[in-house]
């Protein structure tokens, strides 16, 4: 790899190179080293996140595994970016992409002298299970487990999660994990879920909050074999890819508590209506509880029924992005606060387009009118990071159809007055 076949490149405070034959690529496996512009995102959000942990629920100085590091941007963006690294792994199976995280880390004059930095042509499982057997076999030489582990793969993160758990700290570890095969979570590929997550999900107009939770419960699931549990910190959807931060537990009680947060959603094809339940499908009557209609209703699950994020990381999350200047900072700073709003709500939620058409509106009401109308009445109403043209609300979905056709009738008089 010669220098004149590379492109120079910025993200953050890191400059970093990039194949000059890739920048004109969609980002794909095609690459010769990945690297997608618009994943920034998943980045800035990741540092942010790290240093809330650091500050929050690790205040030692950390050890940080990103299995599947590509170029390495996001390695060296941590490195530059966060306090208190003690050690950095930087891996990836693609010896060219190794060769480039070399070149990346000397133009970004980093080396050994105050982190350790571990650079590794692996595969991430393998990388796992070497961290975890050094470990195991050196039981009485204090060795310090991973703080950190980022799994960031094409597709799905499922067959590396199990052997994270082997090799991460048991107690406040972080995982960060992206999912990218957002067909499979969000129902478009059915099988293709109930196979690589073990879940049923449903296409429909929540189905990226569905795909979430399939994904929490997978990752959930993962951990209680490895006799574990994890707490969620934040869970979002951004650009075609879900991530996950999650801390891990080892307390027996506290895991059996967990477990009572898996579960399904069941949703009338019909009319709409959903609710959760803790039984299976099965067991529940076939028949929709409002429309009655006999063979409408239809499930997701198992999955994640508890909390998506933690409201104090999220707020810490918020202050220190109002002091970074990413280049993101306004939609971090949306998405984040949409976070807060709805981690309180029902779950799924209605897209206000879908209900107006529905119901043959002429028009689409304002998002934030028919908020207020259903917080006059009394119901608990929030925005969704999910989907910007969405709300959360426990009014039942016919009351808020009344609400729509009563702001039409407003828009009606109003015109007719004028
Ligand atoms: C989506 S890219 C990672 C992007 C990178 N984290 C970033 O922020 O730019 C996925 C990377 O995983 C690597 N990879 C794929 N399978 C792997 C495996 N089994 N173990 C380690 N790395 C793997 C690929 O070579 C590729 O560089």
């Amino acid at each position: 790899m010669e220098e004149k076949d590379l492109t120079i490149k910025r993200e953050g405070l890191a400059n970093f190179y990039i194949h000059t034959i890739d920048n004109s690529l969609i980002p794909s496996k095609a690459m010769n080293v990945f690297y997608n512009k618009k994943m920034v995102i998943n980045r800035d959000i990741t540092n942010l996140a790290i240093n809330a942990y650091n500050e929050l629920y690790n205040p030692d100085s950390i050890i940080i595994v990103d299995s599947m590091a590509a170029s390495g941007i996001g390695s060296i963006r941590l490195l530059k970016e966060c306090k208190n690294i003690k050690k950095i792994y930087i891996n990836d199976i693609n010896p060219t992409a190794v060769e480039l995280i070399e070149k990346n880390i000397k133009l970004n004059k980093l080396d050994n002298t105050k982190i350790q930095i571990e650079i590794s042509r692996k595969d991430a499982n393998f990388l796992f299970s070497e961290i975890a057997q050094v470990n195991f076999f050196n039981l009485n030489k204090k060795i310090e487990k991973p703080d950190v582990i980022i799994i960031d793969p094409f597709g799905t993160p499922n067959h590396y999660i199990h052997s994270a758990f082997k090799a991460i700290k048991k107690v406040n570890g972080l995982l960060c994990i992206t999912a990218t095969d957002t067909t499979v979570l969000f129902g478009i590929k059915p099988k293709a879920c109930l196979r690589k997550y073990m879940s049923k999900p449903l296409h429909n107009e929540y189905c990226k909050e569905i795909g979430a939770r399939i994904l929490l419960y997978f990752i959930s699931r993962m951990a209680n074999i490895n006799n574990l549990g994890i707490h969620p910190i934040l869970t979002f959807y951004s650009n075609h890819f879900i991530r996950v931060f999650a801390l891990t537990f080892k307390k027996k009680e506290r895991i059996v508590k967990y477990i009572r947060k898996y579960g399904y959603i069941i949703h009338c094809r019909k009319c709409g209506f959903r609710t959760i339940s803790k039984n299976t499908f099965f067991d529940i009557s076939q028949k929709c509880p409002q429309c009655n209609f006999k063979q409408g209703l239809d499930y997701a699950g198992p999955l994640w029924l508890g909390k998506l994020h933690d409201i104090k990381f999220v707020e810490d999350l918020i202050i220190s992005n109002n002091i970074f200047k990413f280049e993101m900072k306004k939609r971090i700073n949306k998405l984040l606060n949409l976070a807060l709003s709805e981690n309180l709500m029902p779950i799924s939620y209605y897209n206000i387009h879908r209900l107006s058409e529905e119901i043959k509106l002429p028009f689409i009401p304002k998002v934030e009118s028919i908020i207020k109308k259903i917080k006059e009445r009394g119901y608990k109403v929030s925005r969704t990071h999910f989907d910007f043209l969405s709300i959360k609300t426990n009014m039942e979905i016919e009351l808020i159809k009344n609400i729509l056709l009563d702001l039409q009738k407003k828009r009606n008089l109003n015109k007719s007055v004028r």
